[in-house]
């Protein structure tokens, strides 16, 4: 299987399945407990239906959309995600480049392996740094004002993740950074030669947005032991409202899913709320965020920018986020396989074929600009 061969996601996640040692894949396909709300992100868009309009001079789409004062060409980004150097050793390189090429937003994760200024410095297009609340304020504060300085666009903090999600498969293979693997573990990175190959032969991997901070040195750190032990669960409101106040620019909540938690958010001067269960890697049985949507843009979308993500596959289930009120959709697994599978050719062909289909599906529902998308488009059934 080549990636010419790659025309959906799945086929992506087939090729990176082939590619990747079993506890790294493992680690992008899980989520939390019976993975359960992984399952319903997906299948919470196929609950609906799109009801199409014909014969509406259609030869020209535009995709653009505006979402917390950026001008995105495409209405999906690529959402921060943690660790990519280790699924291919482009990393969160390959993804900037695909994004930028493609004229959209990529986020870089605080546990990234690419550092902010460099992504910064090589691509213009607009940069979202993705924030843990650590239980170390001066950490926090540190890591602020350094993305301040490095000129990233979006503070995205995000909320559903002030302590570790139950990854039932991480545990069975011992997944953890730098590796200490259970024997089973070690065996599937034997058997992919190639990647190790290639991880071996590439610099060396660091987590550039923490190494200051947290001593890799004296063992493993698993992700659940990140988020346990460094992140605090104690966090409120406050601590968020002056978090605003001292970044003083676009500022968003990733993780939120109730009606009244939206209001906070407003309250204290958010510019975006995500809604988003974090890919069903943390809360299982929490409620797919394309099904909170309506309640939540219902309530605050005329005052704050709404989006989501979670479980997007298909140009179609994009267009019908947009169609309840989401400003933009977040990409994450749709692009950690492609990454996985093919680095930045793969990144670069999963967003083409994303953008093709949205071309396609806007002709088809008899669309030329996204502002043109209302509820009028679907039919629940
Ligand atoms: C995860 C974190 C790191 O889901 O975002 O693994």
């Amino acid at each position: 299987m080549r990636l010419s061969d790659c025309h959906n996601f799945h086929d992506f996640r087939e090729l990176a399945r082939r590619r990747l040692p079993g506890p790294i894949f493992d680690y992008i396909d899980g989520g939390a407990d019976d993975e359960a709300t992984l399952r319903q992100n997906t299948a919470s868009f196929e609950r609906c239906d799109l009801v199409p309009n014909i014969l509406r001079g259609v030869e020209n789409v535009d995709l653009s959309v505006t979402v917390m004062g950026q001008k995105l060409a495409t209405p999906f980004y690529c959402s921060p995600t943690a660790l990519q150097r280790l699924f291919h050793h482009q990393g969160e390189r390959a993804v900037a480049a695909a994004a930028a090429k493609y004229g959209t937003m990529f986020g870089v994760s605080s546990l990234g392996t690419v550092s902010l200024e460099e992504l910064r410095k090589a691509y213009a297009t607009p940069q979202v740094y993705q924030f843990y609340f650590h239980r170390d304020r001066g950490l926090n504060t540190a890591m602020m004002q350094r993305a301040k300085q490095a000129g990233v666009d979006v503070m995205m903090l995000t909320v559903d993740s002030i302590t570790g999600g139950n990854r039932e498969r991480d545990l069975r293979t011992g997944f953890s950074i730098p590796f200490r693997l259970t024997l089973g573990g070690m065996l599937q990175f034997a058997i992919k030669p190639a990647w190790a190959i290639n991880y071996v032969t590439h610099e060396s991997f660091k987590l550039p947005q923490l190494d200051e901070h947290v001593d890799m040195s004296g063992g493993a750190m698993s992700i659940g032991r990140y988020f346990t032990e460094m992140l605090d669960p104690a966090m409120t409101w406050d601590d968020v409202a002056q978090m605003v106040r001292q970044w003083n620019g676009q500022f968003c909540l990733k993780g939120v899913m109730s009606v009244d938690d939206a209001k906070r958010a407003v309250e204290i001067g958010c510019t975006g709320i995500i809604l988003s269960n974090h890919g069903g890697r943390q809360l299982d049985g929490s409620r797919a965020a394309f099904d909170q949507l309506a309640e939540i843009v219902d309530a605050v979308g005329d005052r704050i920018d709404v989006m989501m993500d979670g479980g997007i596959k298909r140009g179609t289930h994009v267009l019908k986020a947009l169609s309840l009120g989401a400003k933009a959709v977040g990409l994450g697994r749709f692009y950690l396989y492609p990454l996985a599978a093919a680095g930045q050719a793969g990144v670069e062909r999963a967003l083409g074929l994303l953008q093709t289909e949205l071309v396609r599906d806007m002709r088809l529902m008899g669309y030329s600009s996204i502002s043109q998308l209302s509820r009028t488009n679907l039919r629940f059934r």
